[in-house]
């Protein structure tokens, strides 16, 4: 049994996910075990819609061996050359990624990255910036808080839907005073663009998405960029998909995933967290809860919004 806490109620099921350990575009989930490079090999050109990945910070986690920084980046760049040929002309790259820290200096590693994109023809719509209220404590430099995506996409006809990623307006009823639209709503009523500094809690130790792995991923920050940046059906991929997280924010949604893990366990755990998702089963922070705020109990309750779809592999959502 995997360590979920079920202190929140949030559950989620999807319809049986037919998987695929090799590339197989019948399948909804192709979960490789291996270098993702020798998966990437097998995609066709213009498969993949978005790519979304938090690669290895070369820290020396237990997955991966410190290497110097040219060899690691030497190392990105064979990768992101395969995923910028099998990405769709319409389709979206986000890369997901923190600071390499080299004896106590910090080295932000979107800075060193940008230029392979660049070179690549990529154009970078958004340097998307993920804030969370914890982490380490630092004693030597302020404590780190944010880490960064770099969204790119290959051309200027790219995919992107507002709507279904929009929050609530701080101000909801406020009113054009003046002019010809005087009295009616000046804000969009189904809510304002996020904008690029997201607020979203990390998956620290009582999170209630926990597994084993060091750096998962929160599912609804997958799930804002699955949702604004790909349509149902389309096909995206994670390269580093430790325990699913891409796969199940996509799923979710109705989109198909391919997803590259080297460790054995993670696979393991990421398989385990579908078949719980199936069962109904799955405890997922929703997307639209906000963040809790220990000064306003009130704000802490979650929306009850319930959304479900027509397509039977949609996501029902027990409260
Ligand atoms: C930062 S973690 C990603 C975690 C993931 N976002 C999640 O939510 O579980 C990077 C993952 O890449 C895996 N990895 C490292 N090198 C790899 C490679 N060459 N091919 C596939 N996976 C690799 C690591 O084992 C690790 O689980």
């Amino acid at each position: 049994m995997l360590p979920f806490h079920t202190l929140n109620k949030g559950k989620y099921f999807v319809n049986k996910v037919k998987i695929a350990s090799e590339f197989d575009p019948s399948a909804d989930l192709v979960l490789y075990q291996g270098n993702c490079l020798d998966l990437l090999f097998h995609v066709p050109d213009n498969f993949i819609k978005l790519v979304v990945t938090s690669p290895p910070y070369n820290l020396g986690k237990q997955y991966e061996n410190r290497i110097t920084m040219d060899e690691y980046l030497t190392q990105q760049e064979k990768i992101i050359k395969e995923c910028v040929r099998i990405l769709d002309d319409r389709g979206s790259i986000c890369w997901q990624v923190g600071n390499y820290v080299d004896n106590g200096k910090i080295i932000p590693l979107d800075t060193f990255l940008y230029p392979i994109f660049a070179s690549l023809q990529l154009h970078l719509r958004n340097r998307i910036v993920w804030y969370f209220g914890h982490g380490l404590h630092a004693s030597k430099r302020f404590s780190g808080r944010y880490e960064v995506i770099l969204w790119f996409t290959k051309s200027n006809e790219y995919t992107f839907n507002l709507d279904p990623v929009r929050v609530p307006q701080k101000y909801p009823q406020k009113k054009y005073f003046k002019g010809p639209k005087k009295g009616e709503l000046s804000g969009n009523p189904l809510g304002k663009n996020p904008g690029d500094v997201w607020e979203i809690p990390n998956v620290k130790a009582n999170h209630i998405e926990k597994t084993i792995h060091p750096c998962q991923f929160p599912v609804e920050l997958i799930e804002r960029l699955v949702l604004s940046m790909t349509n149902e059906f389309d096909w995206i991929l994670d390269p580093f998909i430790g325990v699913g997280t891409t796969a199940i924010a996509a799923l979710m949604h109705n989109r198909k995933v391919i997803g590259a893990e080297i460790m054995p366990e993670y696979v393991k755990i990421a398989k385990e967290r579908i078949r719980l998702a199936e069962k109904g089963s799955l405890s997922i922070r929703p997307m639209d809860r906000s963040v809790y705020n220990p000064d306003a109990p009130k704000a802490n309750v979650p929306p009850q919004i319930v959304k479900l779809g027509s397509n039977p592999r949609q996501l029902k959502l027990l409260m």
